[in-house]
């Protein structure tokens, strides 16, 4: 396949090839869709940018659905952002390589709010760790925790080696997680995430006493197990998909308690008082329902540009239609696309820290060297407008 289709697919191919033959694994299987990472022009730099034009120059192209991750910048109010020219020019290049190549600009991590839904039991190639977790988990779909470029490799031949949670064996529980505390806020789930993921690791944790989680929980949730651990699968009983063929698994394995005092003790390690933050709702990217809520809590306020709210172009064209954008930024909010809190040039665009209601936003803020407070999302816009 690969010596017949051009030197983009033989590479790809090779990379694939490579890559199972690290894991043990002795065949690839067609891929559904991919969900491709590395977008910002931040974490690319000229290099990355330069390998991306040199794929679409020989002739890459996709052959399943590609949607892509944030970029470093709202591609139309990158201005207003105070990103640096150099940098916008940079990132319009990496865009257009990736839409030469047949990727969908969509430019958010939750490519599963904006109709990109893999059916359960779908191999796929996804990469950004929340989406993973989500897809895996809450969608029962399969994939391992690719990277950039081997989710494009997937998406330019529609193959993937099959390995790790491609295969039912590696998707059974590795650790119960009995959950002590009363989960009251999305806040809460985000902790929960957090402390669960220092607990397994790469693991597969099954949880007890999860409630019953909305789709916003679910995502924060995944998003902060799988960034203070490894964690690309996890199962509840009565939530997700394959909780009722997990928990046949169970026999041996070893229970962990989480308790409401370990959530407020991860989040006092990663929190602080800041000066002078910018608060950051969307981390993942909001929801409908979140910016409903947004708009909701903004009513009144003045927040002189101190709230910084980051979705999709798909879900805010949703809440352009329904007055959410308008009731945020008419209190002097901002709502932007295609970006987010981590991967955006902060530190050139002048921020000085960050209050955020997201566990995997406030770890990768605290590691670019920002002080960084966590609070719910009443609390921030709250503060906000003060
Ligand atoms: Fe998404 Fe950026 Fe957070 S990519 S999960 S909003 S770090």
């Amino acid at each position: 396949m690969g010596g017949e289709s051009g030197d983009a697919v033989r590479k790809s191919m090779e990379l694939l090839v490579a890559l199972g033959d690290v894991f043990g694994a002795d065949k690839l299987v067609p891929v559904e869709s991919a969900h491709i990472s590395g977008v910002s022009y931040a974490n690319l730099g000229d290099a990355g940018t330069e390998w991306l034009e040199e794929q679409a120059e020989m002739g890459a192209r996709c052959r399943v659905r590609a949607t892509l991750n944030p970029a470093g910048m709202d591609m139309e109010r990158w201005r207003e952002m105070n990103v640096p020219p150099e940098f916008a020019e940079g990132q319009r290049r990496v865009i257009g390589a990736f839409t030469r190549m047949g990727v969908e600009p969509t430019c958010t991590c939750t490519p599963y709010l904006i109709g990109h839904v893999p059916r359960r039991g779908a191999q796929i190639a996804w990469a950004e760790s929340n989406a993973i977790c989500y897809s895996n988990s809450v969608l029962g779909a399969r994939t391992n925790r690719e990277s950039g470029p081997t989710t494009l490799a997937s998406a330019v031949t529609g193959l993937t080696p099959l390995y790790g949670m491609r295969m039912d064996e590696n998707r059974a529980p590795g650790k119960v997680v009995e959950v002590e505390a009363d989960l009251m806020t999305r806040l809460d789930y985000s902790a929960l995430g957090y402390v669960t993921g220092k607990l397994v690791g790469s693991g597969v944790p099954y949880f007890r006493g999860l409630g019953k989680p909305d789709v916003e929980s679910m995502k924060t949730l995944g998003a902060a197990c799988a960034t203070s651990g490894g964690v690309a699968l996890w199962h509840s009983e009565g939530v997700t998909p394959e909780a009722g063929w997990a928990s046949e698994h169970l026999d041996g394995v070893e229970k962990v308690a989480v308790e409401r005092r370990d959530l407020e003790e991860a989040r006092a390690k990663l929190s602080c008082e800041p000066d002078d933050p910018t608060y950051c709702l969307g981390c993942p990217h909001c929801s409908l329902r979140e910016l409903a809520e947004a708009a909701k809590l903004s009513r009144n306020r003045k927040l002189g540009g101190r709230l910084w709210v980051f979705t999709s172009r798909g879900v805010y064209a949703q809440a352009a239609d329904a007055g959410y954008v308008k009731a945020i930024e008419d209190a002097g909010g901002r709502v932007y696309r295609d970006t987010c809190m981590v991967v955006a040039p902060l530190h050139e665009m002048g921020w000085h820290g960050v209050a955020t209601n997201s566990f995997k936003g406030a770890h990768y803020s605290v590691s670019h060297g920002f002080q960084t407070k966590i609070a719910d999302v009443e609390r921030l816009v709250e503060e906000a407008s003060r």
